[in-house]
């Protein structure tokens, strides 16, 4: 039986694949991953009305299992995280109203924490009794003697930039990440040929990350949509289907 699933982790490794993370990540072997990085899927509170691709695929989970589902995400999957990491090593990017149950969660673990964020210089302005949307938040967690690489530019906790208009037009995904913030996570906990995973990969970010520092990985997306546009954007193609590799748009000053 191990070698059936060691057999699946060598034949997906450094590819994304297509299909539901829930049923997929039990082909993964125990303790074989040095790290999870993902950005989960968001709860969206208008309940009724949400006709979004996110706020859908909640109202498909909410149907599958109340008790079980809560905030976007089936936090039972979080104990398959820990099950296929070598030690808790893990970034998980969410929205406010899940830092809670995720904090709990791995902080009863005894885990270090850190939380992360992208300052965003141009968010969309809000009306109202509100306050701007101008920062996301991505939880780091690990076991006390994981080791963290040391250079001052990786250490940083926050990242400042604008909207990342020019990947979104790119790669169309509505919640992607800005790649240099990824690239500066993975390379502070990451080693030459240590292997990444990210269960809800979305456009690709943290494969093409991943793959432009050396980094092995494994890519999950459910979505036929995103899961074709992240196999292109590893392969240096767009979503529209121009070739990408070499265009690097924080250094072109958009
Ligand atoms: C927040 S987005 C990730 C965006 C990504 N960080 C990027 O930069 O493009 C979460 C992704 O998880 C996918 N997803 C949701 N449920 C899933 C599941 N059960 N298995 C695999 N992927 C899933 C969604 O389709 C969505 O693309």
């Amino acid at each position: 039986m191990e070698n059936i699933k060691n057999k699946w982790l060598e034949q997906h490794l450094n590819t994304i694949v297509l299909g539901d993370s829930y049923e997929l990540i039990k082909n993964i072997p125990d303790n074989t991953i040095d790290c999870i990085y993902t950005d989960i899927p968001y709860l969206f509170e208008s309940y009724g009305k949400c006709n979004n691709e996110c706020g859908i695929r909640f109202h498909r989970l909410m149907n599958e299992s109340i008790d079980v589902i809560s905030n976007g995400i089936n936090y039972k999957i979080l104990d398959e995280f820990i099950r296929v990491m070598k030690k808790i090593n893990i970034f998980i990017w969410c929205s406010k109203s899940q830092i809670l149950d995720i904090m709990n969660y791995f902080t009863n673990k005894g885990c270090r924490y850190e939380i992360l964020v992208w300052c965003k210089t141009n968010p969309v302005p809000l009306a109202n009794n509100s306050w701007l949307s101008d920062i996301e938040y991505c939880l780091y967690f690990r076991e006390k003697n994981v080791r963290v690489n040391d250079g001052i530019k990786l250490k940083s906790k926050f990242y400042i930039s604008q909207i990342n208009k020019a990947d979104k037009e790119l790669y169309k995904h509505p919640t992607i990440k800005p790649i240099k913030q990824v690239e500066q996570h993975l390379k502070h906990v990451l080693k030459s040929g240590e292997i990444v995973l990210d269960p809800f990969c979305g456009s690709g970010t943290t494969c093409e990350a991943a793959k432009i520092n050396g980094f092995d990985f494994i890519g999950i997306e459910n979505n036929t949509k995103w899961h074709k546009i992240a196999v292109g954007r590893i392969n240096g193609i767009t979503a529209d289907g121009q070739t990408s590799i070499f265009t690097d748009f924080e250094e072109l000053g958009k």
